[in-house]
């Protein structure tokens, strides 16, 4: 089976087939990595532009691992050392990148729809690595991967995620990646952080973080985005902790092999504390391992290459 899409831009677009084929790619990948020469030469003569105009580590660096692992050339492009400082707009910037002759070009921006805008103008295939607070589908997908080769499924599993819903492209990605593979999706956190209509989405709704977890299999906490929050979301942050972070107390709420998630980078002893983080219930550095794979298995199905 192939991917028939020219470009990945979100969750919301994939089917349940579509999601299970980047699943089963992504497995058959990881085995490239444990090798003592990890890489295939798979990809070998095309080209990827990693284009990152936010601050990333995991996303970045692992589709750049993915794309040297497949024998791809790599090049990436950071906002502070683009020609966007000098003024030029993000098509111009785009259709320059397109006349060079690229294969694929990951993005990742600030403003909600941008792979989508420059996926319409360029001729190339667009994965989209986050834009805005609209969606994440890479961290989505390399998500389910780590449920699925945890638990064995993703069907029927309750999963609460907690914290920012509202600004969160972790969360809309997910709550649509699991919805659609059958999941149970509840979702807490402060008023202020829960969108207008979220239940539309078809999660169930909570302002308690214990009323999301009890009974969960998984948890998936959100990082609060000091970078984009104004003061006024919340009243501090050790109140944050006090009554929406996860702690060795109110995980006991949760089933006794609950995984405990985190799309990174975490604050430590604010959404959760160190010792979940780094604890037994937590998958937070296999989900890590698992985004190599997960890039490397889209790379490969967007360039045409089938299962
Ligand atoms: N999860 C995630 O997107 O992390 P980075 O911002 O480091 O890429």
């Amino acid at each position: 089976m192939r991917l028939t899409k020219k470009d990945l831009l979100g969750m919301k677009d994939l089917s349940i087939d579509e999601i299970n084929l980047i699943l089963d790619t992504a497995e058959s990948f990881i085995e490239v990595s444990t090798r003592e020469i990890k890489k295939v030469p798979t990809l070998r003569g095309k080209m990827i532009i990693n284009l990152f105009m936010e601050p990333s580590t995991r996303t970045r660096t692992s589709f750049e691992i993915a794309g040297k692992r497949l024998s791809a050339d790599t090049i990436n492009i950071s906002a502070s050392t683009s020609s966007a400082v000098k003024g030029e707009t993000l098509i111009d910037m785009a259709r320059n990148l397109e006349a060079m002759n690229p294969d694929v070009i990951v993005i990742r921006h600030g403003a909600s729809g941008a792979p989508h805008l420059l996926a319409k103008r360029i001729r190339q295939s667009v994965i989209n690595a986050g834009d805005g607070a609209h969606e994440h589908p890479t961290q989505a997908l390399l998500d389910m991967m780590t449920i699925k080769a945890k638990k064995g499924r993703i069907a029927g599993l309750k999963a609460a995620i907690v914290g920012d819903i509202a600004h969160s492209r972790v969360a809309r990605s997910n709550i649509y990646g699991l919805t659609r593979m059958g999941a149970q999706v509840a979702v807490a956190g402060p008023a202020t952080m829960l969108p207008r209509f979220i239940e539309q989405m078809g999660v169930t709704v909570h302002h308690r973080i214990e009323d999301a977890i009890r009974g969960a299999d998984i948890i998936m906490m959100l990082r609060i985005q000091m970078e984009r929050e104004h003061q006024n979301i919340f009243p501090s942050l050790r109140e944050y902790a006090k009554y929406f972070g996860l702690n060795r107390k109110n995980i006991r709420l949760a089933k006794d092999d609950v995984l405990v998630m985190h799309p990174g980078p975490i604050n430590r002893g604010i959404e959760i504390a160190p010792d979940i983080a780094d604890g037994p219930a937590s998958v937070i550095l296999e989900q890590v391992t698992n985004g190599v794979a997960v890039r490397m298995a889209l790379l490969y199905l967007l360039s045409g290459g089938k299962a």
